[in-house]
Order: C-alpha cells, then sequence, then structure tokens
C-alpha cells in the first residue's frame, strides 16, 4: 500500500518512529499541549491519520477521553489500535480521512505527522474536514515536518546521524521516507500556514527538531478556530 516497508509492519512502524528525536519528542509535546488546551475535561477527539492509535492511547492514560474517533487508510494499522485501546466509546474508521463524514463534536483533533500525507492540492480540503467536525472552542494538535522539497534528503541524513542505535531497518525506513513519492508531501512552513492561517489561528507552537530557530523542520502547534 506503500512505498516505505514499514507501513505494513505495525510492529517495525513502532519501533522505528520511536527512535527518532523529531518523532518522539512531537509526540510528548503534542499531548502535553492536548492536555493543558483541553483542561482535564471529559473529551471527544477525533486522531486523523491515527496510525496505531498509539497517541491516543497515551492521552487515554493521562486524560479524560469520553469518545475517541480514530480515521485511518492502514487495516493493519487499525488492527493494532482495535487491539490496544480500551475506550469504552471507541470509533475506528478504516477510510480515507478526506472522504469521512464527522459530525461537529470533537473538542480535540490530533493531527500528528498527517497533514503531509496529503496531496498538496488536497492540503486544503484535509483542513476543511478538520474544521467540519471540530466544536465551537475547540483546538486541534498539529504534529508536522515543514521542508521545501529540496531539504528533504539533508533532513533525513541528519535524522540518521543523530540517532544513537541505529539498524539497517530504521535506516531503510528513513531512507525510503525521504524518497517516497506515493504518500509523503511534504511542504514548507510557509506554504502550511498560508493555508492554515485562512480558517485557524495558532495559538502556540514548539520547534521540535533540529534545535534551531529557523522554519525548517518539526514543529507542534496548536490551532484554534477563527
Ligand atoms: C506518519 S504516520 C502517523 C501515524 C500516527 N499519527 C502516529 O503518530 O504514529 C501517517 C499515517 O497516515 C495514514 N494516512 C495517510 N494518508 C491517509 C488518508 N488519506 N486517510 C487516512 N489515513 C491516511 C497512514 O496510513 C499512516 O498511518
Amino acid at each position: 500500500m506503500s512505498d516505505i516497508a514499514a507501513y505494513g509492519n505495525p510492529d517495525n512502524y513502532i519501533k522505528y518512529q520511536n527512535l527518532r528525536p523529531d518523532y518522539g519528542k512531537a509526540v510528548s509535546v503534542a499531548l502535553q499541549l492536548a492536555k493543558k488546551y483541553t483542561k482535564n475535561k471529559k473529551i471527544t477527539l477525533a486522531d486523523f491519520c491515527c496510525g496505531t492509535g498509539s497517541n491516543t492511547k497515551k492521552l487515554a492514560s493521562v486524560g479524560k477521553i469520553e469518545k475517541a474517533i480514530l480515521i485511518d487508510v492502514n487495516r493493519k494499522f487499525l488492527e493494532t489500535a482495535r487491539k490496544t485501546l480500551t475506550l469504552k466509546n471507541l470509533e475506528l474508521l478504516h477510510q480515507d480521512v478526506l472522504e469521512v463524514s464527522l459530525k461537529k463534536e470533537c473538542d480535540l483533533i490530533l493531527s500528528i505527522f498527517a497533514y503531509h500525507h496529503m496531496p498538496d492540492d488536497k492540503k486544503e480540503l484535509y483542513l476543511r474536514q478538520i474544521e467540519s467536525c471540530l466544536k465551537k472552542g475547540g483546538i486541534v494538535v498539529l504534529a508536522e515536518i515543514y521542508l521545501e522539497k529540496n531539504e528533504i534528503l539533508n533532513y533525513y541524513t541528519d535524522l540518521l546521524k543523530a540517532i544513537p542505535k541505529k539498524s539497517k531497518g530504521l535506516k531503510e525506513f528513513l531512507e525510503q521516507t525521504a524518497i517516497s513519492s506515493d504518500i509523503e508531501f511534504k511542504v514548507s512552513k510557509k506554504y502550511a500556514e498560508k493555508q492554515i492561517l485562512k480558517k485557524f489561528e495558532i495559538i502556540e507552537e514548539v520547534k521540535i527538531w533540529p534545535k534551531d530557530k529557523s522554519e525548517k523542520g518539526t514543529f507542534v502547534q496548536v490551532l484554534k478556530l477563527k
């Protein structure tokens, strides 16, 4: 289903992602911000492009989730989510997030490394999908890698160098991600924000990796509807 082999193997996917300084830190910052802005109240959340459901699972262990809607096109990842999540009110949707029809019921949308999987001409539709299910006063926690097309290879080369525990599988995963053309559509921060700021304001932002002040790399942003 993808030119990145680990997307066919949930265990490898989780193992490799968790070794990355950009992914691990982004997830923990994203979940801290989700908790901060939902103020410990009972929430309905949608996890867009949820993968194995690990982010909702972590949030459920520290927050109060009344209902969770998880959406992903990867059946194997959703099977892992089904086995590992114990929430009572859980909807697992094996669907394209761009086609799913949702009610305006969410206090929180998690978009963790998801927007860059939308082809560029579908990115605005993705944001409209988020808007369609966000309740008034709800928030979006977005973790994203912002890069110009010509910065992608260097980003992954530097990322691999920064990981002490390398394996052949991890190296292949990062190399395949860097050159993927069927599931990876990264854009610059400027490009994304031009779309985001039409409907949302960014109320908090944390640069995750690399640790510099540039506009390129991984960020976590909290969005609220204008
Ligand atoms: C980098 S993974 C992130 C998964 C998860 N959010 C995490 O933090 O581990 C991207 C996910 O997006 C899913 N995906 C890509 N395009 C999608 C689409 N159009 N609709 C639903 N899911 C999609 C992939 O199957 C994959 O699970």
